[in-house]
């Protein structure tokens, strides 16, 4: 069970940064979760930590030790991939065996370790089935615990449920937060598309951006309610959060933004004098706007609604701007379909971004 530390840790393909200065400090116990476009690095992070992938330049350290060199077998680090591929002729007990036969571990001790991780999996009945006779999840659980038996210092899971349909994912993401639970030492980073994941199993996390580094490194809730920049902004909640132009009218404890075709917006984010005339965007969630009869800080027709059941997504088109705005309304509202409808939102939920980054942070 270990700390994991990584300096100035880049990544390159020929002339191609992928992975440019990471700079993370990971500790014992925490469940970090990676996240970022498709193709930013997550999966190539991983593997560089893992010791399948060199490490360009820069440093990784597991419990001060540096790792750079040292071959994956010796870093006491165990992967779970998106494609698991169990032995399909060998039973549960024998996949999870596998790999400490060939470390040519006891039978004792393979048995002790197999016994743990099934209990801590609930796979105890299921030992001595092949993996055909077994359930999408179940067999995710199989492919967890191989990596368990192993007892490693740090997981890494690379986008583990992302073959299992919608109502397993659901499952299997509460079995590993379970799985965590159980073992509140381990190390873990786990990379996943799924915001819902993200936000449910995180520890911190990680915001990788395109060719850019690290966009933004927190808990769930600092990312989700102070994002440092417009990518993080954009990246975390979804649908994305909404960005209008404007220019800041007051300043002070609240500042005011005239959006431009709009109304004025007000923001709990504090402004100097000399902010006055700058132009910003004022950041709002589509679950932070509220319909209002005055003071809208937008109004518009709304061209297209999405009914899903507990909310309604509205879709406006907006002029000079190739976005479209969205808000995302409580209950069922798909009469409003071709009407005008106006919005504001409290001061607290408006952010307000420079040059793409966040006026909370300078
Ligand atoms: N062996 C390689 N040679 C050259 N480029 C590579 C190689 N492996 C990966 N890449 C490139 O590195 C980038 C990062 O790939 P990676 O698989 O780490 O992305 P990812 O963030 O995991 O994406 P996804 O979310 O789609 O899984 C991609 O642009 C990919 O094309
Ligand atoms: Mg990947």
């Amino acid at each position: 069970m270990a700390d994991l530390k990584l300096t100035h840790v880049e990544k390159a393909y020929g002339e191609v940064k992928i992975l440019k200065d990471i700079n993370l400090d990971i500790k014992q116990g925490e469940l970090i979760v990676f996240v970022g476009p498709s193709g930013c690095g997550k999966s190539t992070l991983l593997r560089m930590i893992a010791g399948l992938e060199s490490i360009t330049s820069g440093v990784l350290e597991i419990d001060g030790q540096r790792m750079n060199d040292v071959p994956p077998a010796e870093r006491g680090i165990a992967m779970v991939f998106q494609s698991y591929a169990l032995y399909p002729h060998m039973t549960v007990r024998d996949n999870m065996a596998f790999s400490l036969k060939i470390a040519r571990k006891s039978p004792e001790e393979i048995d002790k370790a197999i016994t743990r991780a099934a209990e801590i999996l609930q796979l105890t009945p299921y030992l001595d089935r092949l993996p055909k006779a077994l359930s999408g999840g179940q067999r995710q659980r199989v492919a967890i615990g191989r990596a368990i038996v192993r007892d490693p210092k740090v997981y890494l899971f690379d986008e583990p449920l992302s073959n299992l349909d919608a109502a397993l994912r659901v499952a299997t993401r509460i079995e590993i937060a379970q799985l965590k639970e159980n073992m509140p030492e381990s190390t873990m980073i786990y990379v996943t598309h799924d915001q819902v994941e993200a936000m449910t199993l995180a520890s911190r996390i990680v915001v990788l951006t395109v060719g850019e580094g690290i966009g933004q490194v927190g808990t769930p809730l600092e990312l989700y309610e102070r994002p440092e920049n417009e990518f993080v902004a954009q990246f975390i909640g979804s649908p994305a959060m909404n960005l209008l132009d404007g220019e800041i009218v007051q300043t002070g404890a609240e500042t005011v933004v005239q959006i431009d075709g709009g109304g004025l917006a007000r923001s709990t984010v504090p402004t100097e004098s000399g902010d006055k005339g700058l132009k910003v965007r004022a950041g709002i969630r589509p679950e932070d706007f509220i319909p209002t009869d005055s003071d809208a800080i937008f109004s518009g027709e709304v061209e297209i609604t999405e009914a899903l059941g507990e909310v309604t997504q509205l879709y406006f088109r907006r002029n000079g701007s190739d976005h479209g705005l969205i808000a995302k309304l409580p209950g069922i509202h798909a009469n409003l379909r071709r009407t005008t409808v106006s919005l504001t939102a409290a001061p607290e939920k408006v952010h307000l971004f420079h040059n793409g980054r966040s006026l909370l942070y300078r």
